[in-house]
């Protein structure tokens, strides 16, 4: 499966810290913003990852990430001129999928929590299923319960049996939402994704959406949603105090346990994607506790 992240927007919300530079690029803690939601990726075993921005930040993206294969992957990029909507991705994003599932996550969009791989990995295999099958493999979005999900795109759904809950409805920033489960920036699609997305019509608000999308796959009966649990963290990143709260959190727990939260060469590593050796360069280069940290992982090994 291939990956797309979507990093664009102008984050008005931010200003003026946004004014000149990309929010996706700002620090989360110790790290640029975009680290988190590419190793969600990688944990999702994703290896080749297309990062689509504004004309303007494209170009700080490619410095920062390069090709990828200083971690083992391969990266992409792709300016979207007019920031009309996250549906955009899956057009932007055609030939970079080449008729094969895909998924989408918002550059943005941070998530930390136990057991996170292995439901990365499941919806993965359900999206991916429906290549051997005559039935498509569908989607599948998560949920997640907020106190307020006025702010998101809102899900409603039922117990059914097999993987993940019959979605029965979905609104994108409802003023009476009729769930408080939010859904996360993080799209599991199969191979008719660019298909439905070339089809759909721009919204009110003149943005091609990405819950109207996600309507497609429900109107087929193919959309799932997964629920993220109590104790799971899904941080927003929209103003400027739920940024400096996002940092405090990464902080808290990478200080208490010694272990860094979406360290993309750590997770390239345990992937098998590069070697102790190279880790251990990667470390050296860079003379911070993160160089050390990732020095220290390779003494000790895997
Ligand atoms: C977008 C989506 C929304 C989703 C949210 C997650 O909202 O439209 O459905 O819940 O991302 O971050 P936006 O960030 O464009 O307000």
């Amino acid at each position: 499966m291939k990956g797309i992240i979507l990093a664009g927007g102008s984050a008005t919300r931010l200003y003026p810290l946004s004014k000149a530079i990309s929010k996706q690029i700002m620090p989360v803690y110790d790290k640029p913003m975009i680290y988190y939601p590419l190793s969600t990726l990688m944990l999702a075993g994703i290896r080749e990852v297309l990062v689509i921005s504004t004309p303007r930040d494209l170009p700080m993206f490619e410095e920062l990430l390069g090709d990828g294969s200083r971690i083992g992957m391969k990266l992409s990029y792709k300016v979207q001129e007019v920031p009309n909507g996250l549906a955009q991705a899956f057009v932007l994003g055609k030939d970079f999928l080449n008729g094969e599932p895909g998924c989408l996550i918002l550059g943005d969009n941070m998530f930390y929590g136990q057991h996170f791989g292995r439901m990365l990995k499941e919806a993965v295999a359900t999206v991916e299923s429906g290549k051997s099958k005559e039935e498509s493999g569908g989607a599948v979005i998560f949920g997640y319960e907020v106190a307020d999900p006025r702010a998101y795109g809102v899900v409603e759904f039922k117990e059914v049996t097999g993987y993940g809950l019959q979605v029965i409805g979905l609104e994108e920033k409802p003023a009476e939402p009729k769930s408080n489960y939010a859904v996360p920036g993080l799209y599991f699609y199969d191979e008719t994704v660019c298909e439905k997305a070339a089809n759909l019509q721009p919204s009110a608000r003149g943005e091609y959406e990405i819950t109207d999308l996600n309507k497609l796959y429900l109107a087929e009966g193919t959309l799932r949603v997964k629920l993220f649990s109590r104790g799971f963290a899904w941080l927003d990143t929209g103003n400027c105090d739920s940024l400096l709260e996002a940092g405090n959190f990464i902080a808290t727990i990478q200080n208490r346990q010694g272990f860094y939260v979406s360290c993309i060469e750590e997770i390239a590593w345990r992937n098998g994607w590069i070697s102790t050796e190279q880790l251990a360069l990667l470390g050296k280069e860079m003379k911070t506790a993160y160089g050390r940290y990732l020095e220290r992982l390779a003494a000790k090994g895997r």
